[in-house]
């Protein structure tokens, strides 16, 4: 039913590489919406203990009629459990709020090492044991920077499946993606279309129109194109079907390299950036 390629993780999994997200989908809406994503075929939703819905994406997939085995399904760990035994109670959480015996892929949402004493490394050790006993099918990070990544690589035994970061037209996060082509960490966009902001932009207008796609697919595109993981976010039926509507073109090398170039660096950032962000509330 869908032409949604996979992306092959590094410990064999493989994830496909577009998905749904429901950070900031009211609770009250997310059975409907991720329902409906599963309608039109998605196959992998994206939801986080953080945005307080997992327990309607795991009525969503239930209700789907879908077998579990055909949706992958990521969590994430939120910012105030990364002391290991928090993370082992906040883990068993988010499973139970799911419904489900596993998840396939379980990241840390955010490294914050200005908290906890700067260790990320003893929570990442308590994800490598739900990697073990078969919990987490696959284990990642988000938000992580090079240094970050590189303690991990000298500290512990596993390398992470994906590092979810922000990257979009605006910010190409290119250190961090690269970091992570070069050492089998695939990449996952968050906020792939910067929360709207990137579809107003004239040489995206112009390269929509001349394809004769929408701003959305395009940039959508754009990212598929290049390699990553990425999973919009919509409550609107019709954006929801058109984010999907990405497999029967191709964008010519010089427009990827066109919207490369719209790059601000950090100017471009919408969210925090991962070294200072310090929310653990
Ligand atoms: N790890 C992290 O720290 C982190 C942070 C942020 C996000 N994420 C993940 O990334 C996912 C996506 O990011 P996001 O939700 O921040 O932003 P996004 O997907 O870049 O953009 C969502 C916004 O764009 C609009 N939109 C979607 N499709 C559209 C289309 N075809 N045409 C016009 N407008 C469109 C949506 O409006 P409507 O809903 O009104 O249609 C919504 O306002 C999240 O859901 C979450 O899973 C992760």
């Amino acid at each position: 039913m869908s032409d949604v390629p996979s992306i092959q993780l590094n410990d064999g999994n493989s994830i496909p590489q577009l998905g749904f997200g429901v950070f900031q989908i009211p609770p009250e809406d997310t059975v409907e919406a991720t329902k409906l994503a599963l309608e039109i075929g998605y196959r992998h939703i994206d939801t986080a203990e953080m945005y307080g819905n997992e327990r309607e994406v795991g009525e969503a997939v239930r209700a789907s009629g879908l077998d579990r085995g055909d949706v992958f399904v990521t969590s994430k760990l939120n910012n105030s459990y990364h002391e290991p035994d928090e993370a082992r109670a906040a883990f068993e959480r988010t499973l139970s709020d799911l419904g489900f015996d596993h998840v396939d892929l379980f990241l840390i949402h955010w490294p914050l090492p200005t908290l906890y004493d700067g260790d990320f490394v003893s929570t990442w050790r308590t994800l490598e044991a739900f990697k073990a006993d078969g919990r987490a099918r696959s284990i990642g990070v988000s938000n992580f920077q090079v240094d970050h990544l590189e303690r991990l690589a000298a500290e512990t035994d596993v390398v992470p499946a994906v590092n979810q970061i922000e990257l979009h037209p605006y910010l190409l996060n290119e250190e961090v993606r690269s970091y992570g082509e070069e050492h089998g960490i695939a990449t996952e966009a968050w906020s792939p279309l910067k929360q709207g902001e990137v579809l107003d932009d004239a040489a995206i207008a112009e390269i929509a129109e001349r394809v004769g796609r929408t701003p959305a697919q395009v940039v959508l595109r754009w990212h598929l194109q290049r390699g990553s993981i990425v999973f919009p976010k919509s409550t609107t039926p019709e954006r929801m079907r058109e984010n999907f509507e990405l497999f029967d073109f191709e964008l010519e090398p010089g427009d990827v390299e066109r919207i490369d170039d719209l790059d601000r660096g950090e100017a471009g950032r919408n969210g925090p950036h991962p070294d200072q962000f310090a929310y653990a509330g």
